[in-house]
């Protein structure tokens, strides 16, 4: 063991569903047997938390240094054992967490967190999970890199691959993807093919692309992705002290990152990192909700749906991780809601005016502690942590395609005069 960093333990991959285990550098992102999707494990033995604690304060996050440490890789004995070289990193993570009394009071919950994961490099979580995906695929040597997306996992693959020299293809469902986000993919270079279909649609297909033309799939069905995704939780419990919070809420679309958080507050608890489990709060768009109505039958019936949202990002009606998925709420004693476009909306509206500008995705977040606490299911003294997934830049118009609901006041037009400015100025310091 050296000084600068623990031990890392020995990795490989494992089928959820049959327990068929695979090499840590096999390619395959689902079981060869049975076709389940794979976990990356590793042994975790107990009582190491105290060391590992004292090992992520010891690294440099302060802004200003010339190389920040990554707020994924700061964790990196809980993520993949890469050596430093290997690693496409911006770096990435490092993300506030924010206390805002507006907020707050909008949620009804009065100490709310909010941990805004749109500072990331390209403006989404997504950073957290392609850092470790883009390196994993040069280390199995991919030739070519692929994802389905409503819009930020591209964004976001496409960064990445163009930092590690890799060519990337996307399929986005046809006029369904916010514009900003289209965007920043074409922009990073990536070959953008809009599908006439849906993104469940364009998922089958990369799945199917990715096992006949051998190139490398990096959706979160990819174990790695989901290494990266969990270190929002723990830089969330480092910020925190490592003091679980009561909740953790974050919006829920194919359910990747739900996995995600759902495996590192398993790992976080059985090291001792945090001595009790969070319960998750998982929001979906009421439009697009499969996982809460099959929450609604006990798990019992997995229900998939025709998704219509204006929270674009969380459009999906047939979510790939749903078993990750139903494991990470069962683990966490967690609860699934869906809420309205509308109330998503006034969420996203509350937190911009509030200087914090997140997407309609995110605000599901806000949303559904709202719902939460009007329920009596979330105390307004509890401690509870909401992730904001996306920047508001992503979707300006705030409802993704042309044509739909707009939350967006647009700006008041007058004349080159000062009086004109005088008369707004006047009418905004007076509230009318
Ligand atoms: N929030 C935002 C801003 C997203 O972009 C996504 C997913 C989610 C939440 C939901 O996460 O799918 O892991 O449950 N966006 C994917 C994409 C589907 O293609 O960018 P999830």
């Amino acid at each position: 063991m050296t000084s600068s960093r623990v031990e890392a333990p020995a990795r490989w991959q494992q089928c959820a569903n049959c327990g068929n285990r695979l090499d840590e550098l096999d390619p395959r992102t689902s079981c060869p047997e049975c076709g389940g999707l794979l976990d990356v494990m590793f042994h975790t033995p107990p009582g190491r938390g105290a060391e590992l604690r004292r090992e992520f304060s010891a690294r440099p996050r302060l802004t200003g240094q010339p190389f920040e440490v990554s707020g994924v890789w700061r964790y990196a004995e809980l993520v993949m054992s890469a050596p430093p070289s290997a690693i496409v990193s911006f770096p990435e993570g490092n993300t506030p967490l924010l206390m805002n009394e507006r907020v707050a009071q909008w949620t009804g919950c009065e100490g709310l967190r909010i941990k805004h994961e749109g500072m990331n490099p390209t403006g989404s979580f997504k950073d957290r999970g392609m850092t470790v995906g883009v390196t994993q695929a040069k280390r199995v040597r991919a030739r070519a890199v692929v994802c389905a997306s409503t819009g930020n996992t591209s964004a976001s693959l496409a960064a990445y691959a163009a930092l590690g020299g890799l060519p990337a293809l996307v399929l986005v469902p046809a006029g369904q993807v916010a514009i900003g986000k289209l965007m920043q993919t074409m922009a990073y270079g990536a070959r953008t093919l809009a599908v006439r279909g849906d993104f469940d649609a364009c998922l089958s297909l990369v799945r199917d692309a990715a096992q006949r033309l051998g190139v490398y799939l990096l959706n979160s069905v990819n174990p790695f992705r989901i290494e990266g995704q969990k270190t929002i939780v723990f830089e969330l419990l480092q910020q925190l002290d490592w003091k679980a919070p009561d909740w953790i809420a974050l919006p829920a679309g194919n359910l990747g990152n739900t996995a995600a958080f759902g495996k590192a507050l398993d790992e976080a608890c059985r090291l001792g990192l945090i001595d009790r489990v969070p319960r998750l709060l998982a929001v979906q768009a009421a439009g697009a909700s499969p996982f809460h109505q099959s929450y609604l039958t006990g798990f019992q019936e997995r229900r998939t749906t025709r998704a219509d949202t204006i929270a674009t990002a969380i459009r999906i009606g047939d979510p790939a991780s749903y078993d990750r998925g139903v494991r990470a709420i069962r683990l966490t004693n967690g609860v699934v809601v869906a809420v309205p476009d509308a109330a998503i909306l006034e969420g996203q509206q509350c937190a911009g005016t509030a200087g914090i500008g997140c997407e309609p995705a995110s605000a599901a977040s806000l949303a559904g502690v709202r719902a939460a606490v009007d329920s009596g299911l979330i105390h307004r003294d509890d401690s509870v942590v909401a992730v904001l997934t996306g920047h508001l830049l992503k979707d300006p118009a705030g409802g993704g395609d042309p044509g739909a609901e707009k939350s967006l006041t647009m700006p008041t037009e007058i004349d080159a005069s000062l009086g004109e400015i005088e008369r707004e100025l006047s009418r905004l310091t007076s509230g009318r």
